[in-house]
């Protein structure tokens, strides 16, 4: 086994676009990487080496572990107990799973995920859990503390009575309730964490914090903000909520705008976003090549590209052919960029 311990710098548990994305960058850099997926035609397989198996399970990850230095993931959703088992099996060093398999605990929920900010002393909404809606007052926001995406776990509560209907007809042990945010905007900021912040020298850096606009909860538009201070704080205040959840890596921080000017965080994932594509076409350092740099300890600074827009188009009933989409967008707009 532990011959082969180099056939691959990194491994990535997923086999997503996000997966696929991180893995090209890897490739153009000349950094070997490969992925675990169940599916043979996943993404990341269509673009590089990959390995069949479940990312829940221990012995799927413990063989790709036997091959690799560095461990990472494209999703927060793998139990911690997974991946501990499996680096019992691999006898893999925890160290080398990136960002952290605490850091990973402490986000997957979101309940701890909001403690560890409010220990910190970062601002983010108040939250308590689910049964203790009523001590916030309404309107709240109540949220899965696992697994919600895409705003699939999160419900807007109006009043008492709405939330004593609900409780009748759902359980909601696994919830978290929170205060529901009057934004004026949301934004999101890239952030590195280069080493881990129990070491006194930590080094923090970020891509430039972006407003992103959120159509039926899925990201739309992303852009730059016109105040270049909102921007700066937005940046210090994500460092400082990758500060409070430890770990190493990349982190993608969502944030509220106030209409205070306040800047709260909503959440992080650790890893890319969705809402730093734009740096694959900006000219400067991608999100992906930021985050396989980091994995394999080589990142130092971020080289920033020009101001970029960026569109979510996502696939729906009566969308035809994505191709007449793309001609029109290359006839129109020779300027713009597609990423598929
Ligand atoms: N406390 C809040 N107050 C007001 N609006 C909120 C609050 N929390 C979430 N929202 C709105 O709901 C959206 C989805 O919430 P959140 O980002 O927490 O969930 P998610 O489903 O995990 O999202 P993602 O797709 O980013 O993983 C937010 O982008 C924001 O527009
Ligand atoms: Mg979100």
């Amino acid at each position: 086994m532990e011959s082969h311990r180099n056939e691959f710098q990194i491994g990535i548990l997923g086999g997503g676009q996000l997966a696929r994305m991180s893995m090209m960058a890897a490739q153009r850099m000349g950094l070997k990487a490969i992925s675990l997926d169940e599916d043979s035609q996943s993404p990341a397989a269509q673009v590089g080496p990959f390995q069949l198996g479940s990312i829940h399970n221990p012995e799927s990850i413990a063989q790709l572990m036997a091959r690799c230095e560095k461990i990472t993931f494209e999703n927060e959703f793998i139990r911690g107990s997974t991946i501990r088992e499996a680096c019992h099996l691999a006898k893999f060093n925890q160290a080398d799973v990136i960002p952290g398999i605490e850091c990973l605990e402490t986000i997957q929920d979101k309940l701890t995920q909001r403690q560890a900010y409010e220990r910190a002393g970062v601002p983010s909404p108040k939250a308590v859990s689910a049964m203790r809606a009523s001590e916030l007052g309404f309107p709240c926001v109540l949220k899965a503390r696992y697994g919600g995406y895409d705003g699939k776990g999160t419900i807007f509560i109006n009043s008492p009575e709405e939330f004593e209907a609900l409780k009748s007809q759902k359980e909601l042990s696994d919830w978290l309730a929170e205060e529901k945010v009057k934004f004026v905007s949301e934004l999101a900021v890239m952030v590195v964490s280069t080493i881990p912040i129990t070491q006194s020298h930590g080094r923090f850096l970020t891509f430039p914090a972006m407003v992103t606009e959120q159509k039926n909860y899925v990201c739309d538009l992303v852009y730059p903000p016109s105040d270049k201070n909102i921007q700066k704080r937005a940046e210090e205040v994500a460092i400082s909520a990758v500060k409070a959840v430890g770990g190493v890596g990349l982190f993608g921080v969502e944030l509220f705008l106030t209409e205070s000017g306040e800047i709260l965080v909503n959440e992080m994932a650790p890893r890319p976003h969705n809402s730093g594509h734009y740096t694959l076409d900006w000219g400067g350092i991608s999100q992906f090549e930021a985050h396989m740099t980091t994995v394999a300890g080589l990142i130092s600074h971020i080289t920033h590209g020009s101001p970029t827009c960026m569109a979510n188009i996502l696939g729906c009933d009566g969308a035809n052919d994505y191709l007449s989409g793309l001609s029109k967008v290359i006839k129109h707009h020779p300027e713009a960029r597609m990423q598929w």
